[in-house]
């Protein structure tokens, strides 16, 4: 079936078959941010925005998305915000192996966006589908706490 869409700001065609995931449909499309990871909408490493709320890519039918507009991390290289959370992730050693660190981005971007007020345990809860196995959770929260603090400066 046919399928039209936004990706990243760019209208999107393609087909996709019956059943065919959303995260399926990505990594078939070369759309490589978004992580195959449990497929079964627990880990996290799939997250991608739909319709600007963050949701896990393996649990959604791609038939689904049409008429929606769908952000993944390709789409949000330039922006400020993101590039501040990537910093700050990097600065607070948050990185190891960088597996789950894609949807830990959008899940945290989304959480900003959603403005304030962003305390640590709005923090937490919002990371608590995106799974780490090198890190935990400490240092990513210390770095996006990081954001909240800049971002409060600079208002
Ligand atoms: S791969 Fe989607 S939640 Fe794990
Ligand atoms: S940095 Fe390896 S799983 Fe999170």
């Amino acid at each position: 079936m046919n399928i039209s869409f936004n990706l990243n700001g760019t209208r999107a065609d393609w087909e996709v078959a019956p059943g065919e995931t959303l995260l399926q449909a990505f990594r078939a499309a070369g759309v490589f941010s978004v992580k195959l990871g449990c497929e079964t909408g627990d880990c996290g490493s799939c997250t991608v925005l739909l319709d600007g709320q963050p949701v896990n890519s393996c649990v959604v039918a791609a038939a689904r998305i049409h008429g929606c507009r769908v952000v993944t991390l390709e789409g949000l290289l330039d922006d400020d915000l993101m590039i501040r959370l990537q910093t700050e992730l990097v600065e607070h050693g948050a990185v190891q192996c960088g597996y789950c660190i894609p949807g830990m981005l959008i899940t945290l971007y989304a959480l900003m966006k959603q403005g304030p007020p962003i305390d640590e345990k709005a923090i937490r809860h919002a990371l608590t589908g995106n799974l780490c196995r090198c890190t935990g959770y400490v240092k990513p929260v210390e770095a996006a706490r990081a954001v909240v603090a800049a971002l409060e400066v600079s208002k």
